[in-house]
């Protein structure tokens, strides 16, 4: 099975932004994890189409784009055309989930809901078949560097599930506090593609620690 290893880059240098993208591409990384925040859905601010319009011209490496933010709709446009591989907005966001998933796919890109600690699975289960990627948050979004909240481990195992009884060939992402400890009891629950932000780029050699949480991930394979 596929396994991706998605650097999340709000914990990159931004002063040296085009240098740990680098990194990132020759670490061996799959993804590039773009966590956009509007102060709103979150309490913090990072950042818009501008910078992901600047990623896309710095690296052939997919823009996985999550937005914290509320009426995510209102950036789709924007995103999609900066370069944008997948958008993953959040249920909790998105009262025409259904809709806003169609128009995601409609811009060309992939689609993807993600579902706070506190969420139901249930809260993705009718749009299923809309879906390119489920993001389950292993923390409350807002911030690198929190620690992995252990109930995560089931809600992937249920995930994983619910996912292969649809036959559906979604990705299933998990984002917060992943690192040498936390990869491999989510990888054997089923997820196929993880977020790390603190743990790759506080490592002496951020190359290095992505290809260490994939070892730790394929041996769960
Ligand atoms: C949290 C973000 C995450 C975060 C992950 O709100 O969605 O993508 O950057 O970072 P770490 O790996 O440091 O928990
Ligand atoms: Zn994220």
């Amino acid at each position: 099975m596929t396994i991706r290893i998605a650097p999340s880059l709000l914990s990159a240098d931004f002063a040296h932004l085009a240098r740990d993208v680098s990194r990132m591409e020759v670490g061996g990384a799959d993804w590039l994890h773009i966590d956009v925040m509007d102060g709103r859905f979150v309490p913090n601010l990072t950042f818009g189409a501008k910078v992901i319009e600047t990623l896309h011209a710095l690296t052939r490496l997919p823009l996985d784009v999550h937005l914290m933010v509320v009426e995510p709709e209102r950036y789709f446009d924007a995103f999609a055309k900066a370069g944008a591989r997948t958008l993953t907005i959040h249920a909790e966001a998105a009262p025409h989930l259904q809709r806003q998933l169609a128009r995601i796919r409609e811009l060309g890109c992939a689609a993807g809901v993600a579902l706070n600690p506190g969420t139901p699975l249930e809260h993705a289960s009718e749009v299923i078949g809309d879906l390119d990627l489920l993001l389950i948050m292993s923390v409350n979004p807002g911030f690198g560097g929190q620690r992995f909240l252990p109930g995560t481990v089931d809600k992937v195992r249920r995930a994983r599930a619910m996912l292969d009884q649809a036959r559906s060939g979604a990705a299933l992402e998990v984002d917060g506090g992943i690192n040498r400890d936390t990869i491999a009891k989510v990888r054997q629950a089923g997820a196929d593609t993880f977020v790390a932000g603190h743990a790759v780029f506080t490592a002496p050699d951020p190359g290095e620690e992505i290809g260490a949480l994939r070892r730790l991930a394929m041996e769960q394979a």
